[in-house]
């Protein structure tokens, strides 16, 4: 006997964490739906633990601004039976910090991040993505494009700009992985952050005995003169090692993506480069990579659409549904690399907004100016599609294989 499924009645039902189609970057179908019906929805996450989903943009605007909602730390959020109350805090970044510690570092790195440093970085980041293709074009095609370039371009640049040595990947990669893996149990996230904490200190112990050209040298002079202190900078390299370059790694990588298989697209911008700075962050508008992944939770009870938010819930302001709100986009759902009024929120916004997000835009700018004009006839291969993995609600090719 067939039944039919019971009418949702909104504001009472909890749904699974709406995933971008399977073989797409997404974002997922339900957007539009949520947006308009049910624009704060609770949602059941992959681990289990449930939060409240904003998609439309002002409140996702407001949200990720507002001083009722902290960022917990991996160690507090999700609950974790295992997790004893007087356990160490484990992997604390920069962006679990608050208030005037944080402040204090903010203001230390805002000249080491700023339009005007980048921009003195940039033909040192030519260099880096014209040597990496070099090397990518010795393995023939078709090549993985990932692989061979999207992933270890911004990882190069950001280790370079910060002063953390290429050469220790091996060292690092894997554990910053573990750390931030949902798979790690308690003991082995203790272990593998406390590592990495280790590596962080000692390197910046380097810094201080041998200066160098590069931010943490930056901090650990800021340090010296009184304005910050060690615990603070190790936060921030830990964010680096977490954080710094995995994101723009997927963003290059949608974003070739898109310019190839949006037709038409990848050669309007190799033959109009005035259009590049508006195309970059129409980019980052498009691809929805910022999908579920600031986590809040809420330090006092607050309402929002007529539902009450508890002290200890979590609420996730998705960044990638606000960027295709039809009432501030027009068109929100095509690519329009000529789009002129582009208010995005990709980045975030308030006290916490991204850092690094000029030399994300460089980084992008870069990687696709090296690409037109090594491969200006690039393309992805008839049988050769890229590969997802379509189980997570962030997605960008596992690999993406090209011809030239
Ligand atoms: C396209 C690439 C990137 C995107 C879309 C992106 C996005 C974001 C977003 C949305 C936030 C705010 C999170 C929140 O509100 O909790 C953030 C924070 C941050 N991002 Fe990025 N990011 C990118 C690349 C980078 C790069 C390349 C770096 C540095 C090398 C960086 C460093 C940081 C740091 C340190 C924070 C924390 C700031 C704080 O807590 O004060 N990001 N990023």
């Amino acid at each position: 006997m067939s039944r039919t499924p019971p009418e949702p009645v909104i504001g009472t039902f909890v749904i699974d964490m709406p995933l971008p189609p399977p073989g797409t970057m997404g974002p997922p179908t339900q957007y539009g739906w949520l947006r308009r019906e049910c624009p704060l929805a609770e949602v059941r996450l992959p681990i289990g633990a449930t939060a409240w989903y904003a998609t439309r943009y002002e409140d996702v605007r407001d949200l990720v601004a507002d001083p009722r909602l902290i960022r917990p730390t991996i160690n507090d959020w999700p609950p974790r039976p295992d997790r004893a109350v007087d356990d160490e805090p484990g992997l604390i970044t920069m962006m679990e910090l608050e208030g005037s510690r944080h402040a204090a570092l903010r203001r230390a790195l805002a000249e080491l991040f700023s339009v005007r440093s980048i921009r003195r970085r940039l033909p040192h980041l030519r260099q880096s993505a014209d040597r990496l293709l070099e090397e990518f074009v010795d393995g023939g095609q078709p090549g993985d494009l990932v692989a061979g370039f999207l992933e270890p371009f911004p990882l190069l640049a950001m280790c370079d700009l910060v002063g953390i040595p290429y050469e220790d990947r091996a060292y690092f990669l894997p554990r910053a992985d573990a750390a931030l893996g949902a798979m790690v149990t308690l003991d082995e996230g203790r272990e593998v952050t406390a590592q990495l904490r280790g590596y962080m200190s000692s390197l910046l112990d380097r810094k201080r005995r041998k200066p160098a050209d590069d931010i943490l040298t930056g901090l650990v002079h800021a340090c010296g003169h009184g304005n910050l202190d060690g615990e603070s900078m190790v936060g921030f390299g830990l964010s680096m090692l977490v954080a710094g370059y995995r994101t723009s790694t997927m963003f290059l990588a949608d974003a070739v993506v898109a310019l190839l298989t949006v037709p038409g697209q990848y050669a309007r911008l190799r033959d109009d480069r005035g259009l590049m700075p508006g195309a970059v962050d129409e980019l980052l508008r498009y691809i929805p990579v910022m999908n579920g992944v600031v986590v809040l939770q809420a330090v006092e009870e607050f309402e929002l659409h007529n539902r009450r938010i508890h002290a200890g819930d979590a609420v996730l302001p998705v960044l990638a549904a606000a960027n295709r709100d039809e009432r501030v986009f027009t068109d929100a759902e095509r690519l329009d690399l000529c789009r002129a009024d582009n208010p995005h929120l990709t980045f975030g916004r308030g006290a916490h907004n991204c850092l690094g997000a000029h030399l994300a835009r460089a980084q992008m700018t870069v990687c696709l100016e090296a690409l037109f004009e090594r491969f200006p006839d690039l393309h992805v291969p008839h049988g050769h599609p890229p590969t997802w993995d379509d189980a997570s609600p962030s997605k960008s090719p596992l690999t993406l294989p090209v011809g030239w």
